[in-house]
């Protein structure tokens, strides 16, 4: 039998530590990093949630204790007992197939009405956080009531590397369900969600379509959310140097430098795959324009891209870079970031309309944001959305819910 490493257990053992020591100077210096200096609840679990990833990968599954039924069907369902009793999510919870649950299916579902498949981040080797549900759960409350009441959402419920299941396969899960939506029931109008490590399996499947469709043609995803997609899985070591966001975020992200530069950690997320492919990490491979613009979702006029990213994230540079080939963002190389004084520049802002050869656009980078906050630090709008059923997107500060703001408005706007 496998117990807990010395590591494992020594990280664990330092978090109460980090974040008493956090508790009692934050009366004197403030929280953690730039944007929640002044909001001890989510500096404590920005400090918490870095310093779990540290955790080894293996020991995670002694951490992640409970699985995403478990999550959807008990946890979510006590903390959040009224909102669910009043929105009445037909089917939640429910499996769709082996690799799948729903968050809410539309009783009378037709084949073009809207799909999205929600792909969870975690470094592939923590299990979905309540907070992250919580998010996607304000996001579809918020959408325009003609266009709530027909999108149905799915949690792709794919298997842990703190388990043994490396990469791809969580690429090979997402196909068969992908498969089962698209070929075999024929659904027409499918998105994604993905964020972190689900953004990564996002961006990696549109390539693993591109290889099947050489086969059989089918369905591609029309729409695709990412929020601080992890696109460059093994971190170089020239990376690590000022003026690099890798090495000036370091101190106040989510994502250590320390942490995913470890040989350890990639070998138990990635196996025995190579890194130097599409298929599982397109930083790592020389970029080329041609691999993206020959993908139906990045070249159709019909289709809708967002990407949100922090300013204050390690991996900020490798969105940027992979945004300019895949997406034609052209603001890597020409801007400097890090100065935004927490305010919202025109430099942080890219949008594209479609045309005939390219999706529409949206491309935010959120003044001091750190790596996914949009799920793991907007999640707090749930509970006022269950105090306050009627309260429109328009009435919420764009800046405290810098994400959610523009998903909705993106889902909202283009969804049609
Ligand atoms: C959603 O978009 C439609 C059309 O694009 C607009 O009429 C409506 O007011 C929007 N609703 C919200 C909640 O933003
Ligand atoms: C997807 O669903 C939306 C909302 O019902 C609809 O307006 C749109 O035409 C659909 N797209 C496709 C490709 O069926």
């Amino acid at each position: 039998m496998s117990v807990l490493t010395l590591t494992g257990l020594y990280v664990i053992l330092s978090i109460p530590v980090k974040l008493l020591l956090l508790l009692l100077s934050y009366p004197f210096v403030g929280g953690f990093g730039r944007k929640y200096k002044h909001h001890l609840g989510h500096s404590l679990r920005l400090l918490l949630c870095r310093t779990g990833l540290m955790v080894p990968v293996r020991d995670c599954a002694y951490i992640c204790i409970y699985s995403n039924e478990v999550l959807l069907k008990t946890i979510i369902k006590i903390l959040h007992r009224n909102y669910l009793n009043k929105e009445k999510l037909n089917d939640y919870g429910k499996r769709y197939d082996e690799n799948s649950f729903w968050i809410v299916k539309q009783p009378d579902i037709k084949k073009n009405d809207p799909i999205i498949v929600y792909l969870h981040g975690g470094g592939y080797y923590f299990e979905t956080m309540p907070s992250q549900i919580e998010s996607l759960l304000a996001v579809q409350k918020l959408l325009d009531p003609s266009l709530r009441s027909k999108v149905s959402i799915l949690l792709l419920d794919y298997k842990l590397a703190c388990r043994g299941y490396t990469m791809p396969n969580q690429l090979n899960e997402l196909h068969q369900t992908y498969k089962r939506l698209a070929f075999e029931e024929g659904y027409t109008n499918i998105s994604f969600i993905g964020d972190s490590a689900g953004g990564n399996l996002a961006v990696t499947y549109l390539q693993y379509l591109k290889l099947v469709n050489e086969k059989t043609p089918i369905v591609y995803p029309n729409k695709v959310v990412l929020i601080s997609p992890w696109v460059k899985v093994a971190i170089e070591e020239h990376q690590y140097a000022p003026g690099n966001s890798m090495y000036d975020n370091d101190p106040i992200d989510m994502i250590q430098y320390r942490a995913f530069h470890d040989v350890d950690r990639a070998k138990a997320i990635v196996g025995p795959s190579n890194v130097h492919s599409l298929l599982i990490s397109p930083g790592n491979t020389p970029y080329k324009h041609d691999d993206w613009t020959s993908i139906p979702t990045l070249s159709s006029p019909t289709s809708d891209i967002l990407v949100l990213v922090g300013e204050d994230e390690v991996f900020r540079d490798d969105v940027l870079t992979w945004a300019k080939y895949a997406l034609g963002v052209p603001l890597y190389g020409k801007y400097k970031y890090g100065d935004s004084e927490g305010k919202n520049l025109n430099k942080l802002t890219y949008i594209r309309k479609s045309d005939e050869k390219s999706a529409g656009i949206r491309f935010y980078i959120e003044p001091w944001g750190v790596h996914d906050s949009t799920l793991f630090f907007e999640s707090h709008l749930l509970r006022k959305l269950t105090k306050n059923p009627k309260l429109t997107i328009d009435a919420l500060d764009q800046d405290e819910f810098f994400g959610i703001t523009r998903i909705v408005k993106f889902l909202n706007e283009t969804l049609t």
